[in-house]
């Protein structure tokens, strides 16, 4: 669609346009809010992506989850574009993956069935006010959630909050929507 195509463009524009310190703050405040939330406090496990350099950080998401006795996990990408996702204790069960994002090594890593990940912290471009998302267009986390029972959340900057996306039957939204003012709901 073009449609999609157009303003995914403008997401990563404005995404990598952003000041490293305007990034930071937002950053703050996402992990304060999300910290603060019960959905956090409630998650035994956590399933996240390694975050590439214009997208919000996970490390210090994933260092308050093993401060907090918490399980961490990260895909792997598996064929016809599904997703495996793996716990890890360090980032030494880490690779340089596919699309540059880190990835687990499957050989030093438990594998997390998928109804073993209490919150999943999904990426996206933008969103909508309803969790409506659009991703890089690879339809990843759609195919992923069709049967993801547990919590989900997105985290957002204000300006990735879209009054209307182009929206598919296969677009899932997310659970909540946490953006630098808190959550959405
Ligand atoms: N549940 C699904 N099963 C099979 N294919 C899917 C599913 N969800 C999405 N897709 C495919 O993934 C592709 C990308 O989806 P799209 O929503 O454009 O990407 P993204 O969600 O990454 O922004 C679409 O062409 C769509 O056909
Ligand atoms: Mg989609």
């Amino acid at each position: 669609m073009v449609n999609k195509e157009r303003l995914r463009q403008e997401a990563l524009r404005l995404l990598k346009e952003m000041p490293q310190t305007d990034k930071l703050q937002v950053e703050r405040k996402l992990a304060e809010f999300l910290f603060a939330s019960t959905v956090w406090k409630d998650a035994s496990s956590i399933g996240l992506t390694m975050a590439l350099s214009h997208e919000w950080d996970t490390t210090r998401l994933i260092q308050q989850a093993w401060l907090g006795e918490k399980k961490v996990c990260v895909p792997l990408t598996t064929e016809n574009r599904g997703m495996q996702f793996f716990y890890i204790e360090s980032y030494d069960q880490l690779t340089d993956g596919a699309f540059r994002i880190k990835e687990p090594i499957p050989e030093l890593c438990t594998p997390a069935s998928k109804d073993s990940i209490d919150l999943l912290i999904v990426p996206g471009l933008f969103f909508t006010e309803t969790g409506y998302r659009l991703g890089y267009g690879g339809g990843y986390y759609d195919r992923y959630l069709t049967d993801f029972k547990n919590t989900t959340l997105a985290l957002a900057s204000k300006q990735q909050i879209k009054r209307s996306l182009p929206i598919a039957p296969f677009d899932l939204p997310v659970d909540h929507l946490l953006t630098d003012d808190g959550f959405l709901f």
